[in-house]
């Protein structure tokens, strides 16, 4: 098939056009110079009557969530209205859609893992904005996918494992939230699944998609540190400090749970991904 991957330069952007690749599809990945989602002439002149693409999938945002609380300009223009010309230039240029978005349309209040019917209730301006995206890509166009994702990680980019990981080899001392749960999710995994998405041609509506292994910032610092302390056979303790959310203030708001079931995904056929475990061994394989 042939498929337009928007942010094709970000942390999950380059793993599914990495996937498409060896999986035999044709991949156009314009930079964000090339096709800017904020300006809809942009996204016009790409997307329709041009009957080039089978599907677009959208992995652009503004990502920063701190920084979100005082830029909503940005974020709005990038997350919520971007989504929403994207969507009307796919829907009349006949190209089906994938958008990405996110556990942080949730308020975090839940004590069992959020379902695609639950209420989003976003607790920060990058919810609000992501939120307000989805909104847009399913009022312009009935036929897209809405994939929510949790806690991202990978070999691109910046994330959270590499951040400890590069703290805890500069000797640094680490205090670590310890009760924000929520599913940490392998990049090269999720791209994996929204590959299979288009090749089970998925109905239109939101699914989750994330992680099996919930757990906290905390258990996850540990978790990624003793993998790549053990990879590379380093002789050293992990030591991190639990803290509570209290004692790490942050701009924005973030949810004290954002667990997901991704049962709605399972019946699709498509195969769950893998415990965090598993996937840290490869992510410390594939990292500096
Ligand atoms: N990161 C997480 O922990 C997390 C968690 C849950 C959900 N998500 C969602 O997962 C998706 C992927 O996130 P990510 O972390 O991989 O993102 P990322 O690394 O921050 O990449 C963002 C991408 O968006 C592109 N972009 C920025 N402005 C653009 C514009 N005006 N027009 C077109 N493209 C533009 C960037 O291109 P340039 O490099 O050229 O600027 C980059 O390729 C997003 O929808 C995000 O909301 C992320």
């Amino acid at each position: 098939m042939k498929v337009l991957v928007v942010g094709g330069s970000g942390m999950l952007g380059i793993d599914v056009c990495a996937e498409l690749v060896s999986r035999g599809h044709e991949v156009t990945a314009p930079s964000s110079a090339e096709l800017d989602i904020t300006d809809p002439l942009s996204v016009a002149t790409i997307l329709e009557n041009r009957r080039e693409f089978d599907w677009c999938i959208n992995c652009a945002a503004y990502t920063a969530v701190d920084k979100a609380e005082t830029e909503i300009r940005e974020a709005t223009e990038l997350n919520a209205m971007g989504p929403g010309y994207l969507a009307t230039a796919c829907n009349m240029g006949g190209v089906k859609l994938i958008h990405v978005s996110t556990d942080f349309v949730f308020d975090g209040e839940a004590t069992v893992p959020y379902t695609e019917d639950s209420r989003p209730q976003p607790i920060g301006v990058y919810g609000n904005t992501k939120r307000d995206g989805e909104l847009a890509v399913m009022s312009a166009n009935s036929n897209a996918l809405i994939v929510r994702t949790s806690w991202l990680f990978g070999p691109n980019g910046r994330n959270f494992p590499k951040t400890m990981i590069g703290a805890w080899l500069a000797e640094k001392s680490l205090r670590v939230v310890s009760d924000q749960t929520g599913c940490p999710t392998y990049t090269l995994d999720l791209a994996r699944v929204l590959v299979d998405l288009i090749e089970v041609n998925g109905y239109p509506g939101i699914y989750h998609a994330c992680g099996p292994t919930a757990t906290t910032w905390y258990q996850f610092a540990v978790e990624a540190i003793t993998a790549y302390r053990d990879f590379h056979g380093i002789d050293r303790p992990v030591e991190i400090t639990p803290v509570p959310t209290e004692e790490y203030p942050t701009p924005a708001k973030r949810p004290k749970y954002s667990a997901m079931s991704t049962a709605k995904l399972d019946t699709l056929g498509i195969q769950p991904m893998r415990p965090l475990s598993e996937v840290l061994g490869d992510f410390v394989g594939r990292i500096e």
